[in-house]
């Protein structure tokens, strides 16, 4: 039996961050990971792996479409599945050896296996108890299905399945159109899949900035994907080799059916703390079924905490990061935190898409007097040389009064980058002046930014 200050259950994003600030911190850490390699579905299953695929074939997409026009004659690549997919593995790999090389530099020990919690103060995996004085849940979450809808992973698969399909299908159907079934949609259709995206609601990506939602579903039935809004799907036939979705339109008529070699399943994830006997210690959970936590991320039994996607708000790593270095302070006695208004949500299709703070719709529906500074990459060199002009653009939206920023949402190249200068600025506070009284290098992808910063003022320069 070994003694830790902390044993940290779950070696994602939130875990092994966690785990590491423990360290740092000068506490005595130890992590219990059941999967053969660290970094939980984010670096094996998740971010990382799609994030390999979405950028093999953006360029597979580069070169069929835009290398001619840019005088680069020749035959277009061909694909290679097999090689694709182990190019990603070999991308997982250089990761989660990463987070091992990591946690050996901060000695922090890795116990293999899965972990139950017998006591308060006491964790076990397999047949070894192991005392910690504080506990950390960081178990993540799985993918979440529909009634009538049985993820076989083989012809209906969830996001773990479909980074993993032996053949690249001719119909892939993909039931929602959330972040997922958006980025993993957009590599198969890149890869020659014929792509349907079926979506509940009559917008993709729902909650998010509506001008986003139609310039990003133009987009991308213009890169090929078939996009049905307002369908709820009922249920999914599969025989050896295909499938059919039966889905009912939202505004009436009879169900109707699309046929598929491949559905993904993108209709969420839930909670994942089966096995850690939650249940018998009493700890409290939420309506949902996620830990229930008070602000410092304490559960109701002393000395347990949680963070991550077992807890409440968005199942985002960075925001498990987070969670993960404010609760290794406050154990440490100091003072974590965590502002839950500046937490950006990336899409990382071409072109990305990246939001932070209050939608439009979100401050008007308060009554909160706004202005809204809009600019199209259309007026941006530097995206027009890059061929991803083309319906994107940046929106800032301040206070009237104040012209504090409250909130952003960008379409267009490298969003998920540019988005960072937004939160810094709110973090701090800043107005939408401050960000246009900054001077931007040209020819940068961050001057739209600027210039949707003016566009809150006097205007902008390009447009
Ligand atoms: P999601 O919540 O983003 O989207 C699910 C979609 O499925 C929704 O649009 C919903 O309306 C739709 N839906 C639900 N039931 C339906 C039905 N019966 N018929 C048709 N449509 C239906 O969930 P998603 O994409 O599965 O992602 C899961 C989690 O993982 C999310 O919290 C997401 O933020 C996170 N994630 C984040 C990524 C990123 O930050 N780039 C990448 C991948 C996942």
């Amino acid at each position: 039996m070994s003694q830790y200050d902390v044993i940290v259950i779950g070696a994602g994003p939130g875990g092994y961050v966690c785990a590491i600030r423990c360290a740092q911190l000068g506490l005595n850490t130890a992590v219990v990971e059941g999967r053969e390699t660290l970094g939980g579905t984010c670096l094996n299953v998740g971010c990382i792996p799609s994030k390999a695929l979405l950028h093999s074939t953006h360029l597979l997409h580069e070169a069929e479409h835009n290398f001619a026009h840019m005088g680069l004659k020749g035959k277009s690549p061909s694909v290679d599945w097999d090689q694709m997919k182990a190019y990603k593995d070999e991308v997982i790999g250089q990761n989660t050896g990463g987070i091992e090389f990591l946690f050996k530099k901060n000695k922090i020990d890795w116990i293999k296996g899965w972990a139950s919690i017998p006591a308060a103060g006491k964790v076990q995996v397999g047949d070894d108890v192991h005392e910690a004085k504080n506990i950390v849940i960081a178990s993540g979450s799985v993918p979440a299905s529909i009634p009538g809808v049985q993820i076989d992973e083989k012809i209906v698969v969830s996001s773990t399945g479909a980074l993993e399909l032996p053949k690249i299908p001719k119909k892939l159907a993909v039931i929602g159109a959330g972040v997922i079934g958006l980025e993993l949609g957009s590599v198969y259709a890149r890869l020659g899949s014929e792509v349907t995206v079926v979506e509940y609601m009559d917008a993709v990506c729902p909650g998010m900035d509506k001008d986003v939602q139609r310039s990003f579903k133009r987009i991308l039935e213009k890169q090929g994907l078939k996009i049905i809004l307002g369908a709820a799907v009922q249920g999914v036939e599969t025989s050896k080799t295909k499938a059919k979705v039966k889905y009912q339109p939202k505004k009436g008529g009879d169900e109707e059916t699309l046929d598929a070699d491949v559905v993904l399943v993108a209709t969420g994830r839930k909670p994942y703390a089966e096995g850690l006997g939650l249940d018998d210690l009493g700890i409290k959970m939420t309506e949902r079924g996620q830990i229930a936590t008070d602000n410092h991320w304490a559960t109701n039994i002393k000395g347990i905490y949680a963070i991550g996607d077992v807890i409440e708000g968005p199942m985002l790593a960075h925001k498990a990061e987070d969670e993960g270095m404010a609760v290794a302070e406050v154990i440490a006695s100091k003072h974590g935190h965590v502002n839950y208004g500046v937490i950006p949500g990336v899409v990382y299709t071409t072109p990305e898409v990246a939001t932070v703070g209050a939608t439009e719709d979100e401050l008007k529906a308060e009554g909160k007097k706004i202005k809204v500074g809009k600019f199209m990459f259309m007026g941006n060199a530097r995206a027009k040389a890059v061929h991803q002009a083309e319906g994107g653009f940046v929106k800032i939206i301040a206070d009237k009064e104040t012209d504090r920023i409250l909130g952003a949402a960008i379409i267009g190249p490298a969003a998920g980058d540019l988005i960072h200068e937004l939160c810094v600025a709110m973090e701090f506070g800043a107005s939408a002046e401050d960000v246009a009284l900054t001077c931007h290098a040209h020819p940068t992808y961050s001057e739209a930014v600027r210039e949707a910063a003016l566009a809150c003022g006097d205007g902008p320069i390009h447009s």
